[in-house]
């Protein structure tokens, strides 16, 4: 199964990825992870990235879509992919249709999981995450059993340098203005499922798989 998650900043798309991969085994892909770890280990990637990243900017298409098509062809990705955070342009979109209608292999679920601007903010205000293993957290919602370490690998979880208020509110209008429109395109496409995602982690969940046809 081939599955993109669309939605906000902080709508939930890495926290359902990673449930979602865990239990249908397929290949998580993050294009906020693949950069923040480009960032930690210092690579020209993480550099490039990185300028525009803590502005609240998105990627240029041309870099992003290179990392991703890389990414889809690594053999972990043949038995199926969830793709969170890309795309998020029109332009990215096409560039995937194109290397998906290449392979035969064309994206069968859309989900578009939508939720207020200010659900947003808070939720990505009070967001922690472990930069080794990628786990996300919650101040309110979803903390950590020990406070500033990871559940699951024990290093410190941090708050990431792009959800500080002013950063989110950009990141919220470049949604608006860039990655919206996704919205009707996949729509018109016809593969394109919208579930509200003011839920808890878990109803999301089952509301999802449901979309899936999974449970
Ligand atoms: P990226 O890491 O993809 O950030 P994002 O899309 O802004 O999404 P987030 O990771 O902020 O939120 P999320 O929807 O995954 O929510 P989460 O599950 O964490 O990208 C970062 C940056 O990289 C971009 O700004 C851009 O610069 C660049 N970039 C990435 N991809 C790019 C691309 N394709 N093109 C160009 N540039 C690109 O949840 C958020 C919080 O809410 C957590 O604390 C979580 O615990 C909590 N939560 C989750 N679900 C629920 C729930 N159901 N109820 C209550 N709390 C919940």
């Amino acid at each position: 199964m081939r599955i993109i998650l669309l939605g906000a900043p902080g709508a939930g798309k890495g926290t359902q990825a990673a449930i979602i991969s865990k239990e249908l085994n397929l290949t998580h892909i993050s294009t906020g992870d693949i950069f923040r770890y480009n960032i930690k280990e210092s690579t020209e990637l993480g550099k490039q990235a990185k300028v525009y990243i803590d502005k609240g900017q998105l990627v240029p298409d041309e870099l992003t879509i290179r990392i991703v098509v890389d990414r889809l062809n690594k053999p972990d990705c043949s038995r199926g992919f969830i793709l969170d955070g890309f795309p998020r342009t029109v332009v990215q979109a096409e560039s995937l249709d194109a290397e998906m209608s290449q392979k035969g292999t064309p994206i069968d679920y859309v989900i578009n999981i939508e939720v207020p601007d200010q659900v947003v903010i808070d939720r990505l205000s009070g967001r922690r995450v472990c930069l080794e293993c990628h786990a996300v957290y919650h101040i309110v919602s979803n903390p950590t059993k020990t406070p500033n370490k990871c559940d699951i690998c024990g290093a410190e979880v941090i708050q990431r340098s792009d959800d500080r208020e002013e950063t989110i509110r950009q990141r919220l209008k470049i949604y608006h203005e860039q990655t919206e429109p996704l919205i009707a395109y996949y729509s018109r496409r016809g593969i394109l499922q919208t579930v509200h995602g003011e839920y808890g982690i878990e109803d999301l969940n089952n509301k999802i798989m449901k979309v899936l046809g999974v449970s």
